[in-house]
């Protein structure tokens, strides 16, 4: 008999729940023992690991969050801290980790299984920037509410003619804004693999008035160098010549905090019932990830080596369709 653990860490994401139920239940459907780590890799560092049973991750499919507790943890970067969670680990019988996380979460599991350690990353970041997998958890909801917010913002925005910038996260990668911008039918997104200058930003506001537009949206990424506050203060300062002024939406750890929507809740009970399965036929160091609509696994050294591509194209077909 086994004895897996499960943790998530960093940005907590919607569907994280959805993944540590699965992991937990098929563990347990194998006859083993299943703990879960609080708090991300801090809590693996100072031993705060129980065994969960299927009533104690009952209930939660639907919560957003997760129900582990998760962390940013520094000291897991160092050797020391990863020793220390070996220690911890050992001690209990532990022999086999599931990782829900992203960048920095999937850093810390290979760094792990360079130790030795059986450790197999779930893929979940609302960023999804993210290499190993077309999508990663919590992403499709995340950008949901950014829609939720883009179709108030158009109501109120058309019954006073008025311009709005609402700025996703995301970090370095524009994945959500694109995504948010396209869906929602922005006249101008802003994102960091695509620089743009407020004075363009302006003229696609300006040319969304002159087509007739009675409301205005641009979608800018938390990650570029023009974010909310570029831009906001480039619109205050040229108000005057441009006849019109942008309103600052940001919505920040908002987009995190929602209960998963549907494919966040399949993808989550995919990845992390294929995460389990994986460590069950031996194999470690890997990533799960869904690639071309497939639950498929990439070596984590691959994926905390590689920049994930974002396809720029849909840039120039928001800016067709926004006319
Ligand atoms: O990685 C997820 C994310 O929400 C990013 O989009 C954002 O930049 C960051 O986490 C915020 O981190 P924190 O919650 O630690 O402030």
């Amino acid at each position: 008999m086994r004895r897996i653990a499960v943790l998530t860490s960093g940005g907590d994401a919607p569907g994280m729940n959805a993944a540590i139920r699965a992991t937990v239940r098929t563990g347990l459907a194998k006859g083993w023992d299943v703990f879960g780590v609080r708090n991300g890799y801090a809590g693996l560092i100072s031993g705060a690991i129980a065994p969960l049973g299927a009533r104690e991750v009952g209930g939660i499919i639907q919560r957003g969050g997760t129900m582990l507790g998760s962390a940013r943890c520094r000291e897991f970067e160092t050797a020391d801290g990863q020793a220390k969670a070996l220690v911890q680990l050992r001690q209990r019988g532990i022999d086999g980790l599931v990782v829900i996380g992203g960048n920095g979460s999937q850093t810390g599991a290979h760094a792990l299984s360079q130790h030795g350690f059986p450790v197999v990353g779930v893929a979940s970041t609302i960023d999804n920037d993210l290499s190993g997998t077309d999508v990663t958890i919590g992403v499709t909801s995340a950008i949901d509410v950014a829609l939720e917010a883009i179709d108030r913002l158009k109501v109120t925005g058309a019954s006073h003619q008025r311009a709005f910038l609402v700025e996703v996260m995301g970090r370095k990668c524009g994945y959500l804004a694109l995504m948010a911008g396209l869906a929602g039918g922005a006249d101008a997104i802003v994102i960091p693999e695509q620089e743009v200058d407020p004075e363009s930003v302006a003229e696609n506001l300006r040319a969304a008035y002159a087509n007739g537009k009675a409301h205005a949206i641009v979608v800018v990424a938390e990650g570029s160098r023009n974010n909310a506050e570029g831009m906001a203060s480039f619109f205050q300062a040229h108000h005057e010549r441009l006849g019109f002024d942008l309103r600052v939406t940001k919505l920040g750890h908002v987009q995190r905090g929602v209960a998963p929507g549907a494919y966040d809740r399949l993808l989550g009970t995919l990845l992390g019932a294929a995460a389990t399965e994986q460590l069950a036929h031996g194999s470690q160091g890997v990533l799960v990830g869904m690639i071309n609509g497939d639950v498929a696994t990439t070596p984590l050294h691959e994926v905390v080596n590689r920049k994930k591509a974002l396809n720029l194209h849909l840039l120039d077909l928001a800016q067709t369709l926004a006319k």
